[in-house]
């Protein structure tokens, strides 16, 4: 989305908020600590620097890229893995996305750099008159320097005021999408390296979703979580957020209610293809004129 300027202080508070949070969750990620542990601490972190979650804090260790979002009653504990830490605010409407990794197992630094070389790669093309494409290029020629690939299937998005995920897509390779960045617009940039095929799917046990349509449930016991899940705003949120209001077979019908009505959107985990290990790093920017202005940093 291109941001008006009057909003545009709005967006960089939100980038702020979301740097910020990101730090603190990656200084929280040790060996010996529950994954659950982290993703709450962040998301209340989010709440007390005076925003809200973008969408619930994730991470996605080893093979799994993305959307890993911990149950009421996830048991993982950090200990060697390869753990990406995803975590976005929304601020008075404005969003920040961004993510790193950790490597706590102290085998894939290699890997860690390539997505990170990749994003700094990215963000030095990326302004205003460039081609996605030409994105895409510097951050699949950047990770293919460390000999890892990038993976194709997922990429980085606009974002607009609510929406974590808006039009350009911003691949991870140069697919050759001619569509050039505009001023003002703000992205996020994604790069995700591999050890494996560079291709991840869908599993299945989805912990995100999102309200998608305004419609009323044709079912009466679902209401109330229906109620609940409305007061997110089309945020992405956490099925363990509801558990703190509903019982869990409350909501277990209620997610699947809601999803079969089309009423609610499941984000479930994304798995490399080979079970590769996955690293990942990304930042929300301003795509400006000479070059771009990233939003999510904590600054001082
Ligand atoms: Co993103």
């Amino acid at each position: 989305m291109i941001v008006e300027e009057s909003d545009l202080e709005n967006w960089r508070k939100a980038g702020k908020i979301s740097a910020i949070a990101l730090d603190y969750g990656i200084k929280l990620i040790k060996k010996g600590i529950p994954l659950l542990e982290v993703c709450d601490a962040v998301d209340a972190k989010i709440i007390e620097l005076g925003a809200k979650p973008s969408f619930p804090a994730q991470i996605s260790v080893d093979h799994i890229a993305a959307h890993y979002c911990p149950d009421a009653d996830d048991k993982t504990i950090l200990d060697s893995q390869v753990c990406k830490l995803d975590v976005g605010a929304c601020f008075e409407g404005a969003m920040g996305d961004n993510a790193a990794t950790v490597d706590l197992g102290g085998n894939y630094s290699d890997l860690v750099a390539a997505s990170e070389k990749a994003l700094a790669a990215a963000i030095k093309v990326a302004r205003a008159g460039v081609a996605l494409g030409e994105v895409g290029r510097a951050i699949q020629e950047t990770i293919a320097l460390y000999g890892f690939s990038p993976i194709r299937n997922l990429s980085g998005h606009g974002l607009g005021k609510f929406e974590i995920h808006t039009g350009p897509t911003v691949p991870n390779f140069d697919n050759g999408d001619k569509t050039v960045l505009q001023e003002n617009e703000v992205i996020a940039i994604e790069p995700f390296a591999t050890t494996g095929k560079g291709v991840i799917y869908e599993s299945s046990n989805a912990q995100v979703f999102m309200q998608v349509s305004d419609k009323q449930t044709r079912e009466p016991a679902v209401r109330k979580v229906l109620e609940k899940i409305r007061s997110y705003g089309k945020l992405p949120f956490a099925r363990r957020w509801l558990l703190k209001e509903f019982p869990a077979i409350k909501v277990a019908l209620a997610v699947r209610i809601l999803g079969q009505q089309g009423i609610i959107h499941s984000f479930p985990p994304l798995i490399e293809e080979a079970k590769g290990i996955v690293s990942q790093a990304e930042k929300t920017v301003l795509v400006k004129r000479d070059g771009c202005e990233v939003l999510t940093v904590a600054g001082d």
